[in-house]
């Protein structure tokens, strides 16, 4: 196995690591206020998602992970099997190492055998050019591109890049020429309203904020280091419910997603209520897939969606965008962060 691959496998043994440990939700900072009475009704209800240029049934999605070695083939497998039984969204990782080494393109593959006609986002980073692009989107026949944003973790990483001058002019170009939807991501640092605004500045549609949270690549690429302890930077980057309200200003102008941190319906509604249009998940996806069979993964998915139509009961609310009016309270350093930044 060469270093890309070893980096494949470390990065999905070590995002298992964090996911057994307990986090506080940065959601917590978020209250809905409660309202005693409400004319919705449950055969009203509508949990379809609008982003990419598509409508979805699922207001939630499996985020980009993984695929470049043989046991991260097998993760791609279970994904898109779960993502095939219940139609949910679902993009690969960085097909990055498949450009260069075309002979472990079938560990992405996969996921468009198992789930042909699903909707798949393929995944790559910002230094790469259009002519790859276009090579990522065909090599699954994607729906749509994601494009990371991952400076942290590069840094942090010892092979990783150490040049992002074309980022932005990259994005441009494939933006305007790919031909099909794309969504610039960050991988869980967040983003802020400065790097909201450039994206669109360069025609970006679909944003997924990607915060702090959950999976954390400083950590985890901290730990792949033998020399240089990066362990100081583990809060490094806005939280997931810090970036919404650092992309609320933008809500006319681009589709926001949120992930990062993701773990259960109600951090979803809490997501929805800051004006995330849908919500990926990560980390969460890779342990039910790592400890469940298919059937008990397609078990907890439905559930979820069963526990966010339970909460748009609550909230009074039929559609998944609707749970953007619901009044919130905020507090804590949710609600420092809103003071210092300007946002009311
Ligand atoms: C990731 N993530 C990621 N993102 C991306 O855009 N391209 C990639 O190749 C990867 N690789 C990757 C591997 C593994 C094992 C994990 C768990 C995650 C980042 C991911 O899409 C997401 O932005 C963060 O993980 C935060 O979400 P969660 O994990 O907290 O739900």
């Amino acid at each position: 196995m060469n270093l890309a691959q070893t980096r494949k496998n470390d990065h999905v043994r070590l995002a298992l690591e964090q996911q057994r440990k307990d986090r506080v939700s940065a959601f917590n900072d978020l209250r809905f206020v409660h309202q005693s009475l409400n004319q919705v009704r449950q055969d009203h209800l509508d949990l379809s998602s609008h982003w990419a240029n598509q409508d979805h049934s699922w207001p939630f999605y499996i985020n980009g992970m993984t695929g470049g070695t043989e046991k991260t083939k097998q993760y791609n497998q279970k994904l898109a099997q779960v993502a095939h039984e219940t139609g949910l969204p679902m993009a690969t990782g960085s097909v990055s190492i498949a450009l260069s080494q075309p002979q472990v393109a079938d560990s992405f593959q996969v996921v468009r055998e198992y789930n042909p006609n699903g909707f798949v986002m393929a995944n790559l980073g910002a230094h790469h050019n259009l002519e790859n692009a276009k090579r990522a989107v065909d090599l699954l026949d994607a729906n749509a591109l994601q494009i990371h944003l991952n400076i942290p973790q590069e840094v942090v990483m010892p092979e990783g890049d150490r040049d992002y001058g074309m980022w932005l002019d990259n994005i441009s170009q494939i933006v305007a020429h790919l031909g099909l939807p794309v969504i610039v991501k960050e991988v869980g640092f967040g983003m802020s309203r400065e790097t909201i605004a450039d994206l669109i500045s360069v025609g970006v549609e679909n944003i997924d904020v990607s915060g702090r949270g959950g999976t954390n690549f400083v950590q985890i690429e901290n730990d792949r280091r033998t020399r240089l302890d990066f362990q100081d930077l583990g809060n490094w980057g806005q939280t997931t419910p810090e970036s919404l309200l650092e992309a609320l200003a933008f809500q006319d102008q681009a589709r926001i997603l949120a992930s990062g941190g993701i773990r259960s319906y109600l951090d979803m509604v809490k997501a929805y209520a800051l004006g995330a249009k849908a919500v990926g998940l990560s980390g969460r996806f890779l342990a039910l897939v790592d400890q469940l069979s298919i059937e008990d993964c397609v078990q907890v998915v439905n559930d979820w969606r069963d526990s966010i139509a339970h909460m748009m009961l609550m909230l009074g609310v039929e559609s998944i965008e609707a749970i953007a009016t619901c009044p919130v309270v905020i507090n804590g350093q949710l609600r420092d962060w809103a003071l210092s930044r300007g946002i009311d």
